[in-house]
This record gives structure tokens, C-alpha cells and sequence, in this order.
């Protein structure tokens, strides 16, 4: 038993994706959550930018003893692949759990894949999915419009701007014949009524921040890592900018509100 908090970060609101589905699993489980609101978007900066950001996003979950981590970022998972082996803690990324699901759910073999452009340009979800099936055909596309939208709240069902551009990126994909399309930033889901009507029914979508938390969840109970307490989740959510557009938004990717305050740190200094 550990009664330590989980620890999530992103480079910004995506990642509340995965704390809403461990939420669900995992009800008396503590989050500790960090939100890079500061430096959103990840998806358009270099490998080397990203990676020195995640470091640090990273040390400040771990000083705040978390048991675990779960990058819930697209972008940090597909460009620092390597990144979890500088923790002393269990550590999770979305690429993996996300191209299994994508890999036992297509029937026709042709795989759609949708991210940040440093997710889709690392190439990553391509290898880990011929990785598990080979005659899978993956086929790609960068959606970097997509984040922006979603962090200024363009996420209602009707919105017509956000469907404008669903339709111009997902076209090819449609065209393409895929019958799975993997939502390879954790941003997507908070628009994946937009995202599957432009797509069409047959289309089932793949949630990466939800396989993450799936996947984070199976381990630790496997590992005999879940709290043994039973008294109320006590989570902590951090920002690098000001909190209130996060805890507007957030209530609509985590379907409630913020429990408790929002705090803005410095992440340089943290
Ligand atoms: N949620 C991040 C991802 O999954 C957002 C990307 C960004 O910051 O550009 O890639």
C-alpha cells in the first residue's frame, strides 16, 4: 500500500483528460496535478525545449512526493521517449497504452493518427504500432490548431469554427479509409464530438490520456501501489499562469469543479 499522490503533468488543460478517467478508476487515489499553462503549446517547440520543460515539470511532481507519474502530454511522451528513466518512481506516457487499444481495435488495418506537429514529426506512434502489428497502415496528420481552440474553451459540440478546421485536417484521413484514429494529444478528447462526427460513425476514436491512466492504474494495483485509505481524495492542482481560465475550462473536460484552489507557481524556480 502507498498512500502517496499520482502525479500528472501536461503543457497545459489536456492533460485532465487522464485525471478524469483515474478519477473514475481510481476514486480514493490523490492527484497531484501540473498544468504548463505558461508555456502551452509544447507541440510547436524543439525537442530540446521540451524535454528541459518536462524535466522540470517532473521534479516538481516528484517534490511532491508522488508515487508515480504520468506524462498525460503527447508531445513529452513522442519526443522524450527515454524521459521516465531519470525517476526513482513508476512513469507512464500515452504512446504505448494508445497504440495497443488503436492496435486491438482496427478491423481493416488502417490506423489514423492526430497530434501536435513534434508528435506526429517524431514519428513515434508509427513505430510503436508497426511495432505491434506490421501490416497495420498508419496514416498521419498534424492538427496544431487544435490546442489553441481547446485552451480558449472552442470546444462546444456546435462550434463552427473548431468544426471548420476538424473538417480541412481530418478530410485526408476520412478519404484514407481509417477505421481508428488515435486523439494522439491529450487536448482532442475535450472535441472528439466534433472530431468523430467529422470522422463518421464506423470511426472509433482512441483516447490517449485515458489508455495512459488505464495503464497507470493496472500497474499499480499490480504492483500493490494503491492507498489504503479511506477517506476523502485530496488532490492539488498547479498552474503556471493565471488559474482562472484553467478552472473555467477544467470544469468542462473533468465534468465537475476544481476541488479546492488552483495555485500558480514558477515553474523555472520551483
Ligand atoms: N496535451 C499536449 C499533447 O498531448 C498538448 C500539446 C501542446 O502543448 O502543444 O501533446
Amino acid at each position: 500500500m502507498d498512500n502517496r499522490p499520482i502525479g500528472v503533468f501536461d503543457s497545459g488543460l489536456g492533460g485532465l483528460t487522464a485525471v478524469k478517467e483515474l478519477e473514475k478508476l481510481l476514486p480514493r487515489e490523490s492527484l497531484v496535478y501540473f498544468g504548463d499553462t505558461g508555456r502551452v503549446p509544447y507541440g510547436t517547440r524543439s525537442r530540446e525545449a521540451v524535454r528541459r520543460y518536462a524535466s522540470q515539470d517532473m521534479a516538481f511532481l516528484m517534490d511532491h512526493g508522488v508515487k508515480a507519474v504520468l506524462a498525460a502530454c503527447g508531445t513529452v511522451s513522442s519526443t522524450c521517449a527515454d524521459i521516465g528513466q531519470e525517476l526513482p518512481v513508476p512513469y507512464f506516457d500515452v504512446i504505448g497504452p494508445s497504440a495497443k487499444a488503436a492496435a486491438a481495435r482496427t478491423k481493416n488495418k488502417k490506423v489514423g493518427v492526430i497530434g501536435t506537429s513534434a508528435t506526429i514529426h517524431s514519428d513515434a506512434y508509427r513505430q510503436a504500432l508497426l511495432g505491434l502489428d506490421y501490416d497495420l497502415e498508419v496514416y498521419s496528420q498534424p492538427c496544431p490548431l487544435f490546442v489553441p481552440l481547446v485552451e480558449n474553451a472552442f470546444v462546444s459540440p456546435q462550434d463552427e469554427v473548431t468544426r471548420l478546421v476538424a473538417q480541412r485536417y481530418l478530410g485526408p484521413l476520412r478519404e484514407a479509409g481509417v477505421d481508428t484514429l488515435i486523439l494522439g494529444c491529450t487536448h482532442y478528447p475535450i472535441i472528439s464530438a466534433i472530431i468523430g462526427s467529422v470522422m463518421g460513425q464506423g470511426v472509433a476514436l482512441i483516447d490517449s490520456g485515458r489508455e495512459a491512466a488505464l495503464a497507470l492504474s493496472r500497474r499499480l494495483e499490480q504492483d500493490g501501489l494503491l492507498c489504503g485509505s479511506d477517506g476523502p481524495r485530496e488532490s492539488s492542482f498547479y498552474v503556471s499562469d493565471e488559474p482562472e481560465n484553467f478552472t473555467s475550462v477544467a470544469e468542462l473536460f473533468l465534468g465537475h469543479s476544481v476541488q479546492g484552489r488552483t495555485e500558480r507557481i514558477d515553474i523555472e524556480d520551483a
